[in-house]
Formats: C-alpha cells, structure tokens, sequence
C-alpha cells in the first residue's frame, strides 16, 4: 500500500491508474478504524480495481464543545489494517493540503441538514459536506462508499453529489454490530466498561421498537415508551424518530421507506443508530 500526503502525489498515483484502464473507489474516513472501516474497503475491493482511503480528522465538522482534541489517532496501526484489507493507497493529507491558508469555501446542504443530528450539532453537516466534497474533487473516484450508521451523512452526501455534478457513485454499507448489537463507532472506545456493559441496549430498544410500529401499534406510544427504556437504562436520548430514509422529514406510520433514527449519550460519549421499518 502507497501512501500520499498531498494533492499532487495522490493525484499523479490515480492518473497512472486510470491509464491502466483501471476503476477507483474511494473510502474517506477519519482514522481510528474498526471493522466497520474495513468492510467499506471490502465494498470498494469488488466495485473497483483499485481502493484509496483517506484518514483526515476533520476540524470544520467538529462544533465548538466537541472532542476535536480528543479524536483517536492512530496512524500507524490503521496503516496496518487497511494494508490488511487490501487498500492500494492511503490518503494522508495534513490540515495544510486541505485547508490552506485563506480557504473560504463552505458546502452547505440546505434542508436534510437540518433535522436531528444537524439540530444538535449546527455546523456538523457543513463541515461534512465541504471536505466529502474537497475529497471527491481531489481522487474524482468512481464510487465512493460511506457507513450506513450515518445515514443523514450518506443522505447529504448523495444530495451533493447530484446537486454538484460530482460523477462519483455513492454507495451505503450496511451497519456492522459487535456481538450484543451495539454499532461499530470510533467514539465506542470512549466508553467505560460500565456504559459499554448498558451499551448494546440502543439497538434493542431501537429493534423492539421498530417491530412494534411494523405491527401497527401507535407510533407516539411505542417511542415515548422505548424513550423511557432507554432513559431508565442510563442513556440521555436526544432525539427518538420515525422519519423517510430520503427526505429524513417525520412519518406517521410503518410505510415505504420509514426508518427509526435514534440518538442518546451514555454520560458523555453521544452513541446513535438507525434500522429500517419494514411497512406492514
Ligand atoms: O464518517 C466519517 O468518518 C466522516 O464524517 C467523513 C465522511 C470521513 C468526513 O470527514
């Protein structure tokens, strides 16, 4: 595996590629990878003949009490697990190769920014969606492929993709679980053996509460009673919803398309999920 710190270099590596006829996906991440991560590298190995990763912690979509300074990094051994995972190169860029000094450019996406996580963390998707789209400008990948634990995430970036004429295909990989359910994040490290004990209960609560709705109970009664579970069970749950994969607009009932979306902090690590509702 290659490994390229500057637009020039990870440029000049693709455009020799490409003149092999070769297909590029791309997998931007923020270090600190888990199994999740690599699964993404997986998708990207049989769309494509060749796999660039990213590790690039990103300053504009952390706010202001957030844990920038925290922010696990790990640089080598992640270099040792995408190498393990078959990635051809990794992107490395310093803050310098991204944002350069006198960089100006916002990428705001107006509307699916703004429900859940976008109205707890205000700045979040715009910092998302500026450096998605820095990243696909400098690799101009043919796929580009995102963890579906972030749906609004995948949701805004499959908006800017069409809405700039990005010629990327973006692609959503399915939610990986540890044993007891809990969805692979970089911040489950954070956890105390405590919390990660209570940890696993987020997606229980989140699937019970999803086959209710399925069979037709009321929507408000089922939430209300999954956010006393949760709130009973140690979480602080900051938004609890039913809402369309697409729009990510509030829906009243199991049909096509609803997906549950929860948020909730265990003492100060903020944890969140979503699972489909299937329609009756
Ligand atoms: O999901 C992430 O790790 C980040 O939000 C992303 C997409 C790499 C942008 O910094």
């Amino acid at each position: 595996m290659d490994t390229a710190r500057t637009v020039v270099a990870l440029r000049a590596k693709i455009r020799a590629w490409r003149a092999a006829g070769d297909k590029i996906a791309m997998v931007p991440t923020m270090g600190a990878l888990h199994p999740g991560h690599l699964s993404l590298v997986e998708i990207g190995k049989r769309r494509a003949h060749r796999v660039v990763a990213s590790i690039f912690v990103n300053p504009k979509q952390f706010g202001a009490t957030e844990d920038l300074g925290r922010y696990p990094r790990q640089e080598a051994r992640d270099a040792e697990l995408l190498r393990g995972a078959g990635c051809d190169l990794l992107f490395l860029p310093p803050v310098e190769a991204v944002y350069p000094a006198g960089y100006a450019t916002t990428v705001s996406v107006g509307g699916l920014d703004r429900p859940m996580e976008g109205a707890s963390r205000p700045g979040h998707f715009d910092g998302v969606a500026t450096v998605v789209t820095k990243l696909l400008l400098m690799a101009f990948p043919d796929v580009a492929i995102f963890g579906e634990k972030d749906w609004q995430q995948l949701a805004i970036i499959r908006r800017l993709a069409i809405d700039l004429n990005i010629p990327a295909e973006i692609v959503g990989a399915p939610i990986l679980r540890e044993s007891d359910g809990l969805a692979m994040s970089s911040r489950n490290a954070y956890l105390s053996p405590q919390q990660r004990a209570v940890a696993g209960a987020l997606f229980h609560t989140l699937q019970a509460a999803a086959s209710t709705i399925s069979g037709g109970a009321s929507v408000p009664d089922t939430l209300s009673a999954a956010r006393a579970a949760l709130e009973s069970a140690g979480f602080r749950v900051d938004y609890l919803q039913l809402a369309d994969e697409a729009s990510l607009q509030p829906v009243s009932g199991p049909v096509a398309g609803a997906r549950l979306f929860v948020a909730a902090k265990l003492g100060t690590t903020r944890l969140i999920d979503n699972l489909p509702v299937m329609p009756r």
